[in-house]
């Protein structure tokens, strides 16, 4: 017999509140019994709870890559190579068999290009089939693939041509969104060109980054050297002045080969975002978005969705950037934790460019896992809060699955819900798997 509505609404509050479901929730329940509350919108149909990965940070021996160069070349600016990093180029199916059981429904993860075109204009016919296996058992496992183009990494052969300083850089970018939609597209339920299409401005937005300078040119010329070219450019690293236009270009090409592809399915650019709070008088807040942003948030507003990215806050007066506060707790990638800083990126993001939003990551580096609940529980609360008052919020992916290869700081920054042994490749999933993974449960449950 179905229950009186009533007793349906006590049903989900409480199970809501063990779930873990937080602050807001809670605040419904403590409305006066009969009167009518101001209720939580539910969540649209078909949200996506998931995690978010990198093809470079997981799968493994990523060797003909420009990344995979740089880790090893003399001098190199990495702490260590990526090596066989979780090895999920090999253990995807248990990788994506463990994220179902967890509670999720979407799996945000790379296609390589530097193993689908190790070649310029070759193709490998096996890491395509790689690719297609690895959403088949997504979809066999009830998750959503989620799928990013270039996650930062490019072909060898790209990068010693100048990657995107090359004027034909836009044009081939697109030639391989074109191949590998054509035989992946029928199987994406979403796809970003870019991930952290921003990145480097991020960077280089702070000029005692270790990111930046003599390290990074002398890194990348040593890389240039061992490819036998004058050059070797990296999106990480990128010099701007040469290689934004290019940028711009190869998205808007790869967004247009996409969507004229089989499948069909929204196609979107992810942002690196920060909370970026104005104090005091004569404060550059907007001048320092517009740095971090450039032309991004632009693009953003011409795709389908807008893929949000954060981790963190800064705060900006009339001198620019200012530090940490003192006393503030940091996490290991030393940001500050603050994870309302979501809700107030997700602001930003639906405020600029009006587009539906994904929370395509956020998440934080810690060895103590409880932080990483807290961490999620406050930044969930704050998309939660986005989404009453009307903002088009679809899904939130949490960085990351697994613990894995966190580029220059290597593997000791811990990112994952899910610990992973570096040399039997075992996952154990800690505690803040279990509490996101039943978050998601809940929530699809209740339809809330
Ligand atoms: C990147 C990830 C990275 C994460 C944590 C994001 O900027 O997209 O590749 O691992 O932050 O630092």
């Amino acid at each position: 017999m179905t229950k009186p509505v009533a007793e349906q609404t006590d049903l989900s509050r409480r199970t809501l509140v063990t779930a873990g479901l937080g602050l807001a929730a809670a605040s419904s329940i403590a409305a006066a019994p009969g009167r009518a509350t101001a209720a939580r919108k539910t969540l649209p149909n078909g949200f996506w709870w998931g995690t978010a990965t990198a093809a470079h940070q997981i799968e493994g021996n990523n060797t003909n890559s420009d990344f995979w160069l740089a880790e090893n070349v003399k001098p190199t600016l990495f702490q260590e190579p990526s090596l066989d990093a979780c090895d999920s180029y090999h253990r995807y199916g248990e990788d994506i068999a463990l994220a179902a059981k967890l509670g999720f429904n979407a799996h945000r993860f790379g296609i390589e290009w530097a193993r689908i075109e190790p070649e310029p204009g070759k193709f490998s016919a096996a890491a395509l089939d790689h690719y297609q296996r690895v959403m088949e058992a997504c979809h066999a496992k009830g998750l959503a693939p989620v799928i990013t183009f270039s996650h930062w990494t490019v072909p060898r052969w790209f990068a010693a041509m100048g990657g995107f300083e090359h004027p034909d850089s836009p044009a081939l970018f697109a030639r391989f969104a074109e191949r590998a939609t054509a035989k992946l597209g029928p199987l994406m339920a979403a796809a970003s060109t870019f991930n952290e299409a921003n990145i480097a401005r991020l960077i280089q937005a702070r000029p005692e980054s270790k990111l930046i300078g003599p390290a990074v040119r002398a890194m990348l010329a040593a890389c240039a050297k061992a490819s036998g070219s004058d050059r070797f450019a990296s999106v990480l690293f990128a010099d701007l002045a040469k290689s934004e236009a290019n940028q711009v270009a190869a998205h808007e090409q790869a967004f247009q080969a996409i969507k004229a592809g089989p499948g069909n399915f929204p196609v979107g650019v992810t942002i690196s975002m920060q909370d970026v709070q104005g104090v005091g008088e004569g404060h550059r807040a907007t001048e320092i978005e517009d740095q971090i942003y450039g032309p991004w948030i632009a693009q953003a507003a011409k795709a389908d969705f807008v893929g949000v990215q954060t981790y963190t806050r800064i705060r900006v007066d009339a001198n620019g950037i200012m530090p940490t506060p003192k006393g503030a707790e940091l996490t290991a990638a030393g940001y500050e934790f603050y994870p309302e800083a979501l809700g107030a990126t997700i602001r930003y993001a639906a405020r600029k460019t009006g587009r539906p939003i994904y929370v395509t990551e956020n998440g934080i580096g810690t060895d103590d896992d409880t932080r990483r609940i807290a961490y999620i529980d406050r930044a969930v609360a704050s998309m939660r809060a986005c989404i009453d008052d009307g903002i088009d919020v679809r899904g939130y992916l949490h960085w990351s699955l697994l613990d894995n290869y966190e580029w220059v700081f290597g593997y000791k920054q811990r990112f994952g819900l899910v610990a992973v042994d570096l040399k039997t490749f075992k996952r154990t999933p800690k505690p803040s798997a279990l509490h996101l993974g039943a978050m998601a449960r809940s929530s699809r449950r209740l339809g809330k």
